[in-house]
């Protein structure tokens, strides 16, 4: 039951050397040092060491693994490239901290009915340069896309700048093979495109947080690699005219296949982090556009749509970027703000999201709530999904402040959220750090239904416990 309160069992020094006969002595460490390591991801300033870290490599030992946690009543984490930014991968209960690393391989890539299947542990962009060799495309790219694991996309169902004309990873995912928590394994799926034999387990795995099953292996559908992109910044003279602008570009017709909303602290955090400079950094927000395809010639009518569409928005500047090296070097930036808001001070980081044409009132009631609070924020993300990181800095506030004020600013952001027919997470996920505030988003059904799922996958509760729900 995921109400279950049973204690968890300890790691002792012979369940240790049980993991050690089991999985190989090279593969489980026990170093504080690994632990600490193991402990964190890229979620705010989380630590919860586990007690014992082991690297499986093959799916007969993830078993074996769950039969000594089951037998013993101890928790199992998995964990992918622990770049996740709401928790999914802490070990928040101790014990056994499963790392996906050595399911690395890429194992096929189809290129004549543009699939691939891999193994977790495979590096997003690896597998994006991989099949980019071929002509094709594996287009979901969170922005930690050089050190995030396929896996933990999965667990996350990640997003990403490219979201917006491509769709996020759970539209890439034909079949999922997977190890339950009783240690049996089994496969979802099919590598077809279409499929309606049954529930959908495979998108039950999507998003589920490494809270179900452990994933072994994915089959992944690819598209074809479009020949040309273009890319355009547009520099606005107010946050409001920024936001407006996005639901009328899509209204003309266009579908970017990037369209992401930088606010100008968002854009100087980045500069400062990188020591480069963003055109236009001074504008109070930015739209960064790509659109991409096949034909050069439409791509340039479509941002002659687009460029009209910025102007009935008061847009005061658009620069087309023709520099290959520039746009690689904006994207950088564009990539980079997570982890530049990040070393400016405390903060919390909420993953808003809104129908596209409510951005305006997001963005102002962003600002409305959080100030009130005493908060600074800073806000960007893919405002072509309607999606806004909101970033709460602590800054110079008072930590007895802080902690009384932060609760209060995003259950009332959140509750604003859902009233804007929004909801609290889009592609960060509910993991350890968002799951109270969950029933804001969900009925009580809502949560029922997932719980009674979660019971019927581990009904010991004992993979990836603290996680998803409250309380
Ligand atoms: C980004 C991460 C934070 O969009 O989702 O940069
Ligand atoms: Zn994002």
């Amino acid at each position: 039951m995921t109400g279950n309160r049973k204690p968890f069992a300890r790691i002792t020094a012979g369940i240790a050397d049980e993991l050690r006969a089991l999985v190989g002595s090279a593969y489980v460490t026990v170093d504080q040092d690994a632990l600490q390591l193991y402990g964190q991801d890229e979620t705010e300033d989380l630590v919860f060491p586990p007690e014992v870290v082991v690297k499986p490599g093959t799916v007969q030992d993830i078993s074996g693994v769950f039969a000594i946690a089951t037998r013993e009543h101890i928790a199992v984490t998995p964990r992918g490239g622990g770049t996740g930014l709401s928790g999914g991968a802490l070990p928040v209960r101790g014990g056994i901290l499963l790392s996906m690393e050595r399911f690395n391989r890429i194992l096929e890539i189809d290129e004549k009915n543009l699939q691939a299947v891999v193994e977790p542990g495979v590096i997003t962009q690896k597998l994006q340069e991989a099949v980019e060799e071929r002509g094709l495309y594996y287009p979901p790219d969170p922005a930690s896309r050089g050190s995030c694991h396929i896996g933990g996309n999965l667990a996350e169902c990640a997003g990403g700048p490219h979201a917006v004309k491509y769709g996020v990873t759970k539209d890439y995912v034909l079949g999922i093979e997977a190890v339950l928590p009783n240690g049996e394994v089994f496969t979802t799926g099919a590598r077809v495109l279409k499929n309606v034999s049954g529930y959908n387990l495979t998108q039950l795995l999507v998003g589920s947080e490494g809270t179900l099953a452990v994933i072994t292996r994915v089959m992944l559908r690819l598209v074809p690699m479009p020949r040309h992109r273009k890319v355009v910044l547009v520099a606005f003279g107010s946050l409001e005219d920024a936001a407006s602008a996005v639901a009328t570009i899509f209204q003309r017709g266009i579908t970017p296949s990037a369209l992401e909303f930088l606010e100008r602290a968002a854009v100087k955090a980045a500069e400062e982090r990188q020591g480069k400079k963003f055109p236009n950094g001074d504008a109070a927000a930015q739209l960064l556009i790509e659109v991409d395809g096949f034909h050069e010639e439409s791509l340039s009518e479509e941002i002659q749509v687009i460029a009209d569409a910025v102007e009935q928005h008061h847009a005061v500047d658009v620069l087309l970027a023709e520099d290959r090296a520039k746009v690689e070097e904006v994207w950088a930036l564009r990539r980079g703000i997570g982890e530049a808001v990040k070393s400016i001070s405390a903060y919390r980081e909420e993953d808003t999201v809104v129908p596209r044409a409510k951005l305006p009132e997001l963005v102002a009631g962003t600002k409305r709530i959080c100030g009130g609070y005493g908060l600074t924020t800073i806000c960007y993300g893919h405002a072509g999904d309607g999606n806004v990181h909101v970033n709460i800095l602590k800054d110079t506030m008072d930590q007895q402040t802080w902690e009384r004020v932060i609760d209060p600013a995003i259950r009332e952001l959140f509750a604003f959220v859902a009233s804007l027919g929004g909801t609290i997470s889009a592609e960060h996920g509910i993991g350890f750090s968002q799951k109270e505030y969950l029933p804001i988003a969900l009925s009580p059904v809502e949560l029922r239904l997932m719980r009674d799922i979660k019971d019927v996958f581990d009904p010991s509760g004992i993979l990836n416990p603290g996680k998803v729900f409250p309380g």
